[in-house]
């Protein structure tokens, strides 16, 4: 039986899952986004042929599943609007706004409510995303199905039995983008200093990029069998790697996810 969906949102997020969901076959009258923007409304509609409202109750009564992608600040405000309208126990809730934790829907939606909590990552807008979520103790067997049809839609979707892992998540995939990008960034710089110019920099750093993550990607080895096999005794990138090594990198990059897991949790309780 086909599921209706609605999207409180009509972002990139929402407009990710709705794309990724398309693709894989879901029907178009199955869809529904909830977008007070007028241009953003019809932008959607031409785009997608989807159904777009401003009516966020009547949607949501109209929906199994509800997705909850507006930003952290205006999901307790659309929640409530939602709870204080409509029956939502049957439904399933999935909320992809960083920080708000279930303990927190739960208070507004109401406790019996099936709540799923995701955290992707901002490749998800591409179908390129690793999201991490938590299912409250009301999702049953049937929903996890539809929720991982969703979720997958923006790419790699994992399951974690507790939700303080999804602090974790966000320490390795939400904030994961920008320590590649500054890596990037430093190969660039570092290739200027050893006399390329610059454009040739960027072009070969983003290719070694892709080539690496594709490497590690297409083997079952894993990411130290396969840097011990480019890295042949007292070469050039043993050279490279002794020096990042010795300078504890290792270490650098566990204070920095740790830091961020941190972070993490302290935006969670300013949001409780
Ligand atoms: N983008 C990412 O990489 C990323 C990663 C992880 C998690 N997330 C989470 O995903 C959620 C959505 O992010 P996003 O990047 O898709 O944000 P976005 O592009 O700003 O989309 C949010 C949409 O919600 C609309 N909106 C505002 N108030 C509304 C209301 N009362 N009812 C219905 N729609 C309303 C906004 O319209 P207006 O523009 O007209 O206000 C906007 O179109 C956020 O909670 C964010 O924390 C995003």
């Amino acid at each position: 039986m086909s599921q209706q969906i609605t999207f409180i949102g009509g972002g990139n997020m929402a407009s990710a899952m709705v794309a990724g969901l398309l693709e894989a076959g879901t029907s178009p009258s199955d869809l529904r986004i909830v977008e007070p923007g007028k241009a953003r409304r019809l932008e959607l509609q031409e785009r997608f042929e989807v159904g777009t409202t401003v009516d966020l109750v009547e949607a949501c009564r109209r929906a199994s599943i509800i997705v909850l992608a507006v930003k952290p600040d205006v999901v307790p405000v659309v929640a409530k609007q939602i709870a204080d309208a409509i029956v939502l126990e049957g439904k399933l809730v999935i909320s992809i706004a960083a920080g708000t934790t279930t303990a927190v829907l739960e208070e507004i939606l109401g406790e019996l409510v099936a709540i799923l909590r995701a955290m992707p990552n901002s490749p998800a807008t591409f179908g390129l995303g690793a999201t991490g979520f938590y299912a409250n103790r009301h999702v049953s067997a049937a929903h996890l199905d539809q929720a991982m049809d969703i979720l997958s839609s923006i790419g790699l979707s994992l399951r974690f039995p507790t939700e303080t892992q999804l602090d974790a998540v966000t320490a390795v995939a939400g904030s994961g983008p920008a320590y590649f990008f500054l890596l990037m960034e430093e190969m660039v710089r570092a290739g200027q200093n050893l006399g390329l110019a610059a454009e040739d920099a960027r072009r070969l750093t983003l290719q070694t990029a892709l080539g690496a993550a594709r490497m590690a990607a297409d083997t079952e080895l894993t990411f130290c069998e396969l840097r011990q096999r480019v890295t042949s005794p007292g070469g050039t990138t043993h050279a490279a790697v002794s020096c990042l090594q010795q300078a504890g990198f290792g270490q650098i990059i566990n204070e920095a996810m740790t830091r961020a897991r941190d972070r993490a949790i302290e935006m969670g309780r300013t949001l409780a």
